[in-house]
Formats: structure tokens, sequence, C-alpha cells
């Protein structure tokens, strides 16, 4: 088992590179099932959750070889068209294999990707894209088996703008015969990286970034190279920790307009953020003001901070308020903060927090991959010494986490138990 102990630390200071993004990494390595010949993805963050799609697509008979932070993928022959339980199990993001093997195959079968713990994500929507393309859908034994005769391109509306089901629509409908129109689209940047991906690969995809977006389908995809974006969502968790912990920071390989609402945030909160020319420099003498958050789809607050901004308001001056609106159980991360001494109450899918001047270090767990880092920045931030276990959740998505924040002069240690 993997922990992470992590003691009172100075002001953080230095540079530290973010890593590419995981949540466009994950549906771009799926989107190479429809393209033919080798594909390369660069920027390939070092993290468990792109092992566990690699896994799934060596499974279907594809051949995956990272070299440093390259990613050769070759999509000769799919000699599977089934994901079984155990891969799928691993990390819910295989469930984005669904759309591109039903378009290159005309056939899939897939286990149902079950609850979590953040909440119960269904997959209605998903399946609603895919019936409107033609799909025909049966579930049974905890697996879901679509085929077609071939996909028709068409209208779909989503009820609410779900990034997973957006992308598995736009793959689907990358292949399918016509034009496809995805209206009330998730907006989120990974969902642009995807579709410049599938361009690439020759596909016609307009509109990424809004909530319609035009997909007119091609008879075939061929391998290509790309570049995956900035971890947005790693660079705001940087950028949340120097606003606790103090000190002077500069973020290098970001997109500052996709932290525009952290940055936002972290304003009001006291915090100062300057544009330099190779990134984005935070400077804050660790007593931030308290701020209300709400989080929302892009380009609202992202619901992937929420857990480290409910971090730094446990320390801040003032009560604050953070509403989860995207999933149901997302406050896992409040039981493991108030045994740490943070003030916090929770009200449905309010919290209400009282800032405290200080922390202490204890015993807690990761509960999820948020959550976990949320609780290092607490534990650099809190008297004595902080042992956060289940620290595997935090290596599904933040890429050596500990040697990054002991470059800027945070005291954190793995141990192996
Ligand atoms: C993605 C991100 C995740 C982020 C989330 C919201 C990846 C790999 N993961 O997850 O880090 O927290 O977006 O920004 O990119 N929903 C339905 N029916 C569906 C699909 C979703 O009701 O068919 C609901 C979910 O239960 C949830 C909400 O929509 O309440 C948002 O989920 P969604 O945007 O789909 O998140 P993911 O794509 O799973």
């Amino acid at each position: 088992m993997t922990r992470f102990v992590v003691s009172q630390s100075p002001p953080l200071s230095g540079r530290v590179k973010i890593s590419g993004s995981k949540n466009s990494v994950l549906p771009i390595i799926t989107a190479s099932l429809l393209s033919e010949g080798r594909s390369i993805i660069e920027d390939i963050p070092a993290l468990e959750d792109v092992n566990v799609i690699c896994d799934v697509l060596n499974n279907f008979g594809v051949k995956t070889q990272r070299v440093n932070s390259k990613l050769f993928i070759d999509v000769d022959d799919i000699t599977s068209y089934q994901a079984p339980y155990e891969l799928v199990r691993k990390m819910r993001a295989s469930f984005l294999v669904l759309g591109p093997l039903l378009a290159r195959l005309g056939r899939v079968k897939i286990s149902l990707p079950g609850g979590c713990a953040i909440g119960t994500r269904p997959i209605d929507l998903h399946l609603k894209a895919l019936r409107a393309l033609g799909a025909d859908i049966s579930l049974g034994h905890g697996y879901i088996e679509a085929t077609t005769r071939g996909l028709k391109g068409n209208r779909i509306y989503l009820d609410f703008p779900s990034v997973g089901a957006t992308e598995n629509a736009i793959m689907s409908a990358a292949l399918a015969d016509g034009v496809t129109v995805i209206e009330n689209a998730a907006e989120e940047p990974e969902i642009i990286d995807l579709a410049n991906f599938i361009n690439s690969m020759g596909g016609n995809v307009k509109g990424a970034g809004t909530d319609t977006i035009k997909i007119e389908g091609v008879s075939r995809l061929k391998g290509t190279t790309h570049s995956v974006i900035p971890d947005r969502i790693e660079a705001g968790t940087f950028m949340v920790a120097t606003a606790m912990n103090g000190g002077d920071v500069i973020l290098e390989n970001v997109i500052i307009d996709h932290l525009k609402p952290v940055e936002a945030k972290l304003k009001e909160a006291g915090v100062e953020i300057l544009e330099v020319p190779c990134g984005i420099r935070v400077v804050s003498n660790g007593r931030v003001k308290a701020v209300d958050i709400k989080t929302l789809p892009y380009p609202g607050f992202p619901t992937d901070m929420q857990a480290p901004m409910m971090a730094l308001l446990s320390v801040a001056r003032g009560t604050s308020i953070v509403i989860e609106t995207i999933f149901e159980n997302r406050f896992m991360h409040v039981a493991e903060l108030k045994r740490m001494g943070a003030n916090i109450k929770i009200e449905g899918r309010s919290a209400i927090i009282e800032g405290r001047k200080k922390l202490t270090g204890t015993h807690i767990q990761a509960t999820d991959l948020r959550a976990g880092a949320a609780l290092i920045l607490a534990g650099l931030k809190a008297q004595g010494e902080t042992v956060i276990s289940n620290a595997y959740h935090i290596d599904r998505g933040y890429e050596r986490i500990e040697q990054k924040l002991s470059a800027l002069g945070a005291v954190i240690r793995r141990e192996q138990t």
C-alpha cells in the first residue's frame, strides 16, 4: 500500500511544469480506435489511469508502447469487441471505448461501469446519443451490447452537458454516415482537444468548445501525431497549494484561459496571480479570505477543483459556502478534513466552511483522486505530520506529485507499507 507522509511546510517557491491532461488523454487514446495505422500521442502524463486505458486497448488487439512522454498506438487489427468487467471496473473512463468500437466494428460489448465514490454516475446520456445514431442496445448480466448495421448522422440533444456522453457521441459520429449535431454539448477544453485529434486523423468536427457541435462523418480515419493539452486540474491544484501554503510559484506549460474559473476565485480570495511569458505566477502570503463556490459545467468552476478549494477555505478568514451541483456525493473529503480540525457542515449539496487558523496533522484516507490531492494540501499547512493512506487514488491523476511538490520546498514523502 502506498501512503504519503506530509509535514508542515515552508512557503512554496520555484517553478513547476504541468503535465499533459489526464481527462484529454483518455478519450484521445480511445479515439485512436477509430483510425487505421499508427498514432503518436505526445505529452502523455505518467499516470495509472493511462496504463489502465492502454490495457483496455491491448485487450482489443491494439499495440501500445510508451517511450518517455510519447505513446505509440498501432491499430492494425482489432481482434475483440468486448471490454470485460475486470478492466472497466478499474476506471470509469474505460467506457469511452463504447462509441469508437461501435463506429469501427459495428458491435461492442462492454461491462457497465457501475457507481463510484463520488456518485452513481449513470450512462443514460451515452446510450441516448448512440441510439440516436442508430445503435441497437441491449443490457443484461452487467453488460451493454450495442450493434449497428451502420451509424447514421442525426440530431442529439443532451439533457445535461455530460463530458463523457459528448465524447462518446463525437467519436461515434466521426465515422457515421452524414451529419450529426450535438446540442447542449459539454464545452470543456478536453472536448476541443478530442475534436482536434479526430480532425487531424482526417475527421470533420466543428464547434467543439461551444454547446453545439457538428460532425460530418467520414468513411476512414488514419493515424496521426497529436500533443495533449496541459492538465488544468493539476495546474489548479498547484495554484491552490501555493495560495494555501504561501509562496511564489511559476506554473509552466499551462493554457491560461483554461484556468480562468480557478484564477477568478483565488483572486477574490486575495491571491496575486500574474501572467508571465512562460505561464502563470501565483503569489500568496498564505492567509486567504473566504469565498463562495458553486461547481458548474465549463466554463463554470470545475467540480474537480472543489475538494482542493475546500482545503484552502478551511483555513480562510471567514465563512465560505461551497455548492456541488455536478456530483451528488462529492464531499467525502469533508470527514477527513474535519479530523484535521476543519470546521465544515454539510447541508445537502452545500458545505458551510468556517475558516480556522490552523489544522493539525493526523492519519487520514484519500477517498478519491481529487479528495486525495486536497488532503495533501491540507497536510502541507497542518501542524505536525499528516499520513494519507490509499494514495493510489492520487497516483491515478497526478504525475509524481510528491516530487513536484518537494521541488517547490514542500516536505512530503512516499512510503510503501
Ligand atoms: C468527466 C471527468 C471528471 C469530471 C467530470 C465533470 C474524465 C475522464 N472525467 O467525467 O474528472 O469530474 O467530467 O466535469 O474526463 N450524467 C448523467 N448521465 C450520463 C452521464 C452523466 O446523468 O449518461 C451525470 C453524472 O452523473 C454527473 C454529471 O452528469 O452528475 C456530469 O458527468 P459527466 O460530465 O458525464 O462526467 P464524466 O464524463 O464521467
